[in-house]
């Protein structure tokens, strides 16, 4: 079976997408497939055509972004051509909820032709964790990642599978206004919300600048623009010299979020990763 080659295409601020999408890549190797990793978080890396022809099918994963896949995703998807391929897709969230992301995943992907087949929840840290938030700090974890193995080996029965159908989802209620209003938000200055910036001297790598997914950051002068940067925080989590930091607000805004979700660490803790195979495993 070894010439069955996956694309396993992932966006991750803080790598907990990738983590997901490595042991992904390490079961469907140790099974007889091909998989490479695309990692398309760098600007750059979203300017390069994928060559999804050479791949029998394509694994796509994302974090979740206010209930939605990333903004970047919107322009990005619907570029690849899908020429009904299977494809499978998972989503990673920080504790809250995957919200609107499956249908937005199934909707971009559907868009640029491939078949998609299921998709998967997986928990993970919550990005605003490197600004002083503490949600899900240990995850994933072991048990994470056996759901993670379980949706590789689906992959390997249903990507060979003759007569594949796709995941049709119930459109979940208020999803039109929802993206549209995810789509023109505001920057985050407006919602006095700030984006990173250099609190410390460093080494001037040029990391931020070359790996931020929008182009937000200038690494001379250390300031990332409110109007571009979608506060994935990656600047912040590469950064070899932990130069970077978000403003205090994020920290201050932490027991208010909790509260304004009914949110408690105990039920947070409690959530596990879930393969959505039919619309009826999609709670919304
Ligand atoms: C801008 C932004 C919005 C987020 N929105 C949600 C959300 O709606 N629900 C949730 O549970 N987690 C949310 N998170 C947390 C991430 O989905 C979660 O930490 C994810 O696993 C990060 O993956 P990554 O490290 O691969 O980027 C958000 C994170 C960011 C940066
Ligand atoms: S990644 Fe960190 S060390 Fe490199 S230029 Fe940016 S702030 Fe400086
Ligand atoms: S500047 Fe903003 S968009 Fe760019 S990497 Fe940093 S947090 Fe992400």
């Amino acid at each position: 079976m070894k010439n069955i080659k996956i694309a396993i295409v992932y966006f991750s601020g803080t790598h907990v997408t990738k983590s997901y999408a490595e042991v992904i890549q390490a079961h469907l190797t140790e099974n007889g497939f091909e998989a490479q990793l695309f990692d398309i978080t760098p600007f750059s890396a979203r300017r390069t055509a994928l060559p999804a022809e050479q791949y029998h099918g394509l694994i796509f994963g994302s974090p979740v972004f206010a209930d939605f896949l990333p903004c970047v995703m919107d322009d990005w998807l619907p570029t690849l051509r899908g020429a009904g391929k299977p494809c499978a897709v998972f989503v990673t969230y920080g504790g809250r909820t995957s919200g609107y992301a499956h249908f937005h995943a199934l909707s971009l992907l559907n868009r640029a032709g491939f078949l998609v087949q299921f998709s998967a929840d997986f928990l993970g840290r919550h990005t605003f964790n490197l600004a002083g938030w503490d949600m899900l700090s240990d995850r994933p974890n072991e048990q994470d990642f056996a759901v993670a193995r379980e949706f590789a080996a689906l992959v390997k029965k249903r990507f060979t599978h003759p007569h594949a159908h796709g995941l049709t989802l119930q459109k979940p209620f208020g999803y039109d206004r929802a993206l549209a209003e995810m789509l023109n938000r505001p920057p985050s200055s407006e919602r006095k919300w700030t984006n990173p910036r250099r609190f410390f001297t460093c080494s001037l790598c040029g990391a931020c600048e070359s790996e931020c997914p929008v182009q937000a950051i200038d690494h001379q002068t250390g300031m990332s623009d409110p109007a571009k940067c979608i506060e994935c925080l990656h600047c912040m989590h590469i950064c070899p010299d932990k130069a970077l930091k978000a403003d205090e607000h994020m920290e201050a805004y932490y027991p208010a979020f909790l509260k304004e979700w009914n949110l408690t660490e105990d039920l947070m803790s409690r959530k596990q990763g879930k393969i959505i195979t039919d619309a009826l495993h999609a709670s919304f």
